[in-house]
């Protein structure tokens, strides 16, 4: 009888401590975070790490579809440019959820944005993550957006666990990743990682209505006290690693069913403004010999644009002539004048500059059969490529292997704020699939299921990097 008891009273014992030891941690996965920190778990409270990583996937979805709300066009398609009113509200909307999530929130002088959670040891440099809102015309809602709303779950999934940082972890919203309203990309964060050739630029920038970037800047509530914005700059060192979370915008990862895509390098991009002369004249009238048809010069140097891009021999080297215009733009009238703008972009710098070099050769030599002045030849920018740091790959990977995700290696074709960030700190970048590798239309899309998995190694990884 007393022994059944004892038995009984021992077997209650055990189940009860099971419970709590499971509800706390299972050995195994206290070891896989032990080794993943590189820190044991019941040392003090900073080295925590945390077990549980629940998402809320369907509130960053909700988070997503409300804010491409903001938008210039007409659902599915987002347009939403600098400092106009859709993208005023659409800042006010994540720095609201910045504060929700318990983040304090700062601006600095050109709106780029920073939610910070403050570490155990408040002194030493951040861990960083963030990404971009804005979007170009008729494009879709997930570019940028993810990084943005997801690093904010990955804050908030990190404090729901129970996880203390020992580094401070900060969330950006860089201001204009995207070129569209003043020609010029990733605005935010050339000026964090201290352009001074950006920040005197933009004293004198115009938009295309002429509206100029320090106006544009003060009517959404920026730039207010000078025309100085060297402000902005950030010193080396304030963020010990920067990570920034995006889709793919390519097919590889949805095509090889991978999870995770890790990148190891960014691109080097590089834009030009070339413009052509003529003399113009009426379209009936002025026969064929006797013209010195500036759209025509500029329709010449876009298919000089893509001989150049294949001759270079590589699947790594592109162009686009993305943006063709016209003067006067009228059906009977000779184009007097033709306004191009050319992105390039090679993994390899020198290959991407001989391109360049050619297509200022083509155009010079168009000058001379078509008769036309080239009035502008503009290197916009002329970006190096950057390389991601071997201590946030090792990070990252190690989060997708703590939670089972299937992972590559990869270089990003497209550009982002860690080209730039990648001056100022150590850098990474986590991609997660998107449908058909779409990006820049309205047909992007990312599951939810892939967004949420993208935030839990967003998170593991922030977290790790945190205790460094
Ligand atoms: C970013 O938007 C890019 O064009 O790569
Ligand atoms: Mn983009
Ligand atoms: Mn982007």
């Amino acid at each position: 009888m007393v022994h059944s008891i004892f038995v009984l009273l021992l077997l209650l014992l055990c189940t009860t401590f099971s419970a709590i030891s499971s509800h706390q941690q299972h050995p195994s996965i206290t070891a896989t975070m032990e080794q993943f920190s590189g820190y044991k778990i019941h040392g003090p409270p900073h080295t925590f790490i945390p077990t549980s990583l629940s998402v809320d996937a369907q509130g960053l979805q909700n988070q997503i579809d409300e804010l491409s709300a903001f938008s210039d066009a007409p659902a599915p398609s987002v347009t939403r440019v600098l400092y106009t009113e859709k993208d005023v509200l659409a800042r006010s909307y994540v720095k609201d959820l910045m504060g929700v999530a318990g983040l304090s929130v700062r601006e600095d002088a050109v709106g780029n944005i920073f939610g910070r959670w403050e570490g155990q040891e408040p002194e030493l440099a951040a861990v960083a993550t963030g990404s971009h809102i804005d979007a170009i015309p008729y494009s879709g809602k997930y570019d940028g957006v993810v990084g943005v709303l997801g690093a904010i779950e990955a804050i908030s999934v990190l404090k729901r666990s129970g996880f203390k940082p020992r580094r401070p972890l900060e969330v950006i919203l860089f201001t204009s990743e995207e070129p569209t309203r003043f020609g010029i990309s990733c605005l935010g964060s050339r000026l964090l990682a201290g352009s001074e050739n950006l920040a005197n630029a933009l004293k004198t920038a115009t938009d295309s209505q002429n509206t100029s970037f320090l106006d544009a800047a003060r009517s959404a509530g920026y730039a207010k006290d000078k025309d100085d914005l060297s402000s902005v700059f950030l010193k080396k060192g304030t963020y010990s690693a920067f990570v920034e979370l995006h889709i793919e915008q390519g097919p590889i990862l949805e095509d090889e069913g991978i999870s995770i895509g890790i990148v190891t390098a960014i691109a080097a991009p590089a834009s030009l403004k070339v413009e052509f002369e003529g003399n113009g004249g009426h379209a009936g009238a002025v026969l064929m010999p006797n013209r010195n048809d500036a759209g025509l010069a500029a329709a010449e140097l876009a298919l000089a644009v893509e001989k150049h891009v294949l001759e270079s021999g590589s699947i790594d080297t592109v162009g686009t002539v993305g943006i063709l215009e016209l003067h006067p733009g009228a059906i009977n009238s000779i184009p007097s004048k033709s306004h191009i703008e050319i992105d390039t972009r090679d993994i390899d710098e020198e290959r991407r500059n001989q391109v360049i070099e050619k297509i200022h050769q083509s155009a010079i030599k168009i000058t001379e059969t078509r008769g036309v002045k080239l009035s502008e030849f503009h290197i916009v920018n002329q970006d190096p490529p950057a390389l991601s740091d071997e201590a946030v790959i090792n990070a990252m990977e190690t989060a997708t292997t703590v939670l089972n995700l299937t992972s590559k290696l990869m270089i990003s074709r497209a550009y982002h704020d860690s080209l730039f960030m990648a001056r100022l700190s150590p850098m990474g970048m986590i991609f997660i699939p998107c449908y058909k590798g779409y990006s820049h239309k309205p047909e992007e899309f990312a599951k939810i299921e892939d967004m949420s998995n993208g935030v839990r190694v967003l998170a593991l990884t922030l977290a790790k990097l945190s205790l460094q």
